[in-house]
């Protein structure tokens, strides 16, 4: 299915402002009230300055990461690892986190894309790249961008298991404080973060602000 702008707009729109605002959320978009034509460039000074609230920044970003890398390595010491990272989001994560593990680490991917709302996920996931790996007998850690709802990674998770991996736990680099729909506890994560919309270090909205180098909330401008 490929929307129109227009349609797009909207359903961005709706995903960050909701159904109630969906109007107000379009004129803001297609105005670009957000100021998130420049978004890409800013620096965080510049972003904060017009109105983005950095949620994470680079520092703790790169902090947090490493940890992750060190406990991921102490845990899997002497086993099959093989990462498994969710794409697109997952990529800027799994491409830091990796070079914080000090173990021998095998590597996969799996593309998926949720129908609906561009912002909002449906929880119908649609598998659109499989893994190349064999991954029956190893430790499995899948490295997600975001749990909000949890939908996508319990239907991952159960995609997964199917396969029998000795092991199958779940790295996250955020978990959205929000109603779950699936109940869902990954084994590592790096920060939770307040019920809204981020962009940043590989979350996109539209596709675009993938190569901010921080997390930043979108807000509407004072
Ligand atoms: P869930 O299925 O509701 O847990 O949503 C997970 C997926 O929705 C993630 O893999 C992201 O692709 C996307 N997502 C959820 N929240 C955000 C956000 O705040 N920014 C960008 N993408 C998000
Ligand atoms: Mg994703």
């Amino acid at each position: 299915m490929t929307l129109g702008r227009t349609d797009r707009t909207r359903a961005v729109a709706q995903g960050i402002f909701g159904e109630e605002s969906v109007e107000r959320g379009v004129r803001l978009l297609q105005e670009d009230l957000l100021g998130l034509q420049s978004l890409e460039a800013m620096s965080p000074q510049a972003a904060s300055e017009a109105g983005f609230r950095i949620v994470v920044t680079r520092d703790r970003l790169e902090q947090r990461v490493a940890e992750l890398g060190a406990c991921i390595s102490k845990d899997y010491d002497g086993k099959p690892l093989v990462l498994v990272g969710i794409l697109r989001g997952a990529f800027v994560f799994m491409a830091d986190l990796c070079r914080h593990i000090s173990i021998p680490v095998e590597f996969d991917f799996m593309g998926v894309s949720s129908y609906g709302a561009a912002t909002k996920s449906s929880g119908v996931v649609r598998i659109t790249k499989d893994l190349d790996l064999d991954i029956s007998g190893k430790d499995v850690v899948l490295v997600e961008d975001i749990i909000s709802s949890g939908l996508t990674i319990s239907y991952l998770k159960r995609v997964l298991e199917a396969r029998r991996p000795a092991s199958l736990e779940v790295c996250a680099l955020l978990v959205k404080e929000t109603q779950r729909v699936e109940e869902i506890a990954p084994r590592y994560f790096g920060f939770e973060i307040p019920d809204v919309f981020v962009v940043g270090y590989g979350l996109d909205l539209g596709q675009r602000y993938r190569n901010l180098p921080y997390i930043a909330a979108l807000q509407e401008r004072r």
